[in-house]
Order: structure tokens, then sequence, then C-alpha cells
């Protein structure tokens, strides 16, 4: 009896002790994060959600759009998130704030951390609303579309999370300007509704 409490305690010492599993790998978040790894313009290439209802509804927007930038004088960051819907541009604009390798939006009681990626222009961010659930995984990248195994990541990252299929965004539809238009063409639409996160 006391061998096999010996032997059962050193496996699971040894489990313990072993390397990571591949899905510990891949949803590794960033390990330092600032204002200068986000700033700018990305395009939305793919999106991932627990709730197939929010796919569904990501699925009738043509584009997708994140925009970072800094104020002079505050340690916020505004963060725009701007959505083609039936030809009309869709802006959400919060302050959110820089915490550990991600960000906090207390506007909409949101964290949203980045993950690690091999693409060397892309952000992977999953988002929860409850902490420890992740609820949606977004890959953003300066490009409209990226290689096929950077797709291929980014569908293992979402698998090791839960996480619904995910939806390719059509990298040939036209992209939102960063900033409401005065003058744009297309009706503006401005929002800061949380149901439209
Ligand atoms: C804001 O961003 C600009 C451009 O990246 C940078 O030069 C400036 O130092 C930043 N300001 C603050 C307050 O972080
Ligand atoms: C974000 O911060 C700026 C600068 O303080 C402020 O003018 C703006 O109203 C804030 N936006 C939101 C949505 O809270
Ligand atoms: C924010 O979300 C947490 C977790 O879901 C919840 O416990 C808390 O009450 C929320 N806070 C606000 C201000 O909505």
């Amino acid at each position: 009896m006391f061998a096999l409490c010996v032997i059962v305690l050193f496996c699971w010492a040894s489990v313990s002790h072993s390397a990571p599993t591949p899905c510990e790998n891949l949803i590794r978040p960033v390990e330092s994060l600032s204002f200068h790894d986000v700033k700018g313009s990305w395009a939305l290439v793919s999106v991932s959600a627990a709730d197939p209802n929010h796919l569904e509804k990501q699925k009738r927007s043509d584009s997708g759009r994140a925009f970072f930038a800094n104020y002079t004088d505050r340690p916020e960051i505004s963060f725009t998130r701007i959505s083609n819907v039936g030809d009309s541009c869709q802006y959400m604009r919060t302050n959110i704030t820089l915490e550990g390798s991600g960000f906090v939006d207390p506007q909409l009681n949101i964290t949203m951390t980045l993950l690690r990626r091999s693409c060397p222009d892309c952000i992977v961010v999953r988002l929860d609303k409850i902490p420890g659930q992740p609820s949606r995984l977004y890959l953003f990248s300066r490009r409209r579309a990226v290689e096929a195994k950077e797709m291929e990541e980014f569908k293992a990252q979402a698998e090791c999370l839960s996480l619904s299929e995910h939806h390719v965004m059509d990298p040939t539809k036209e992209l939102c300007p960063e900033q409401i238009s005065r003058h744009a063409a297309a009706p503006t639409e401005a929002t800061t509704e949380a149901q439209k996160v």
C-alpha cells in the first residue's frame, strides 16, 4: 500500500512538472504589452465566439476594424470598434486601460487579453465578459487576410478555449474609415451601447 502511494505521488509529481500541453502554449498571453504594440488601425480577419448568436451577428457585417489611439495628457487609450454593416459604418469608442497582457474596459466591463501568436503583424484578442470565461477570440492583422498556417493557429487557439467554429471576414469588402467623417458618403452611426460590442 505504501509503495503504491509512493508510486502515485511520484507519478503525480512528474505529471505536474511535465512540459506544458499544446493548448497551454497556444493560449499563453503576451508577456508585456505597451501602447506601441497596438497603436493604429487593424483589420478584423477572423472571429470565434462562445455564443453562436454572436457569430451569426458578426457574419452580417462586411468588415471590421479596430483603432487604438492615445491621449496626449491621459494614461487611457481610446479604442474604437468599427464595423461596416449593410452599407453603414458603425463606430463604438470607449476608453481602455493597459493592464498586464491586455486591457480593461471599465465602461463595458470586459477584459481583453492579447495572446501570443506566430503571425508578426497580427494581434489575437481574447475577450472575457466574466473573468476566466472567454466569450470571444478575435484575430486582427495589419493585412486584410493571413497565411493559411496563421489561420490554423488561430483556429487551434479558439478550440483550446472551447469557442465555436471561426468566421473569416471577406478581405475584399471595404473597410470603414478610421474616424467618423462629417463628409462620409455612407451614413455613419456612433454608439457606445454595450450590446453592439
Ligand atoms: C502617443 O503616441 C505617440 C505616437 O505613437 C507617441 O509619440 C506619444 O509619446 C504617445 N503619448 C503618450 C502620452 O503615450
Ligand atoms: C474618453 O476620455 C476622453 C478624454 O478624457 C473623454 O473626452 C471621452 O469622453 C472619454 N470617452 C468615453 C466614452 O468615456
Ligand atoms: C462586471 O462584471 C462582473 C463579472 O461578470 C460582475 O460581477 C460585476 O458586477 C460587473 N460590474 C458592473 C459594474 O457591471
